[in-house]
């Protein structure tokens, strides 16, 4: 959030955020993984049926309703991972020297360096985070640095456990973690026509408080973002 470009224009700057899947494949598409193509079904990096698009999608649209961000002070960007098509981690270089080899990287690249901040929205997968949105930090270094972030999690027990893993692991790209998150646990924060079947993505429909919570993360990013806008400038120095 908080992007640099604003401040060629003077104001409060733009906000925007990240997250690991906004946008779901149509079934049978090419992102999807024609059934049957193998070889896409094998490249697939989500799980059809996927609860974050609608999760994004409130975050998006509780955003539109925060009072900074429709005074303009930010601006909001979705981002779904996968689209980037990031196979397994295959540069044979480590980020940290910043020397891209592959196209993918460096779309890749380029989207998150936009950035000035981050919400990460994901589901808890075995007390962590999915492989697909570790995979997606570990492309990267320099374009994680010196930003902001938070984080809205979801998952049977609300996926605070991937946060705390997001938080380890962001703290080595030097990204500085909000404390104040949202937590959507499957079973009170969902609805669904019928809570037993597993393949049903059901819409999200989160409790009174949830809100205003993300409202006082969204405030602590911005904050967090304008004051590390210095050390952002001095870049590659820091
Ligand atoms: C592989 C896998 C592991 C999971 N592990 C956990 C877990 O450890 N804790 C939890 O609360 N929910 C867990 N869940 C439930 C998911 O958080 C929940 O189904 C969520 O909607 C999955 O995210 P997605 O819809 O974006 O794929 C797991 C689901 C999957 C598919």
């Amino acid at each position: 959030m908080l992007s640099d470009e604003s401040a060629k224009t003077g104001c409060p700057r733009n906000r925007r955020q990240v997250h690991r899947a906004i946008h779901r494949a149509k079934p049978g598409s090419e992102a999807e993984g024609a059934p049957h193509d193998p070889d896409r079904r094998h490249h697939r990096q989500h799980r059809p049926g996927r609860r974050s698009t609608a999760v994004a999608q409130w975050v998006e649209e509780a955003a539109g309703r925060h009072e900074a961000i429709k005074a303009g002070g930010a601006t909001v960007e979705l981002v779904d991972i996968a689209e980037f098509g990031l196979p397994l981690l295959d540069e044979s270089v480590p980020a940290a020297f910043g020397q891209y080899a592959n196209e993918h990287t460096k779309r890749w690249s380029e989207k998150i360096a936009s950035f000035d901040a981050f919400v990460f929205v994901t589901p808890e997968y075995n007390r962590s985070v999915p492989a697909a949105l570790k995979n997606a930090i570990d492309y990267l270094y320099a374009e994680w640095q010196n930003k902001s972030a938070g984080f809205v999690s979801y998952g049977v027990q609300g996926g605070t456990r991937a946060i705390d893993h997001l938080r380890v692991t962001l703290a080595e790209v030097k990204v500085a973690d909000v404390p104040t998150a949202v937590s959507l646990p499957v079973f009170t924060d969902f609805t669904f026509e019928n809570p037993m079947d597993p393949t049903e993505t059901g819409r999200v429909t989160p409790g009174p408080h949830q809100e205003p919570t993300l409202f006082k993360m969204f405030d602590e990013i911005i904050a967090w973002a304008e004051a590390l806008k210095p050390l952002r400038a001095a870049g590659a120095a820091v």
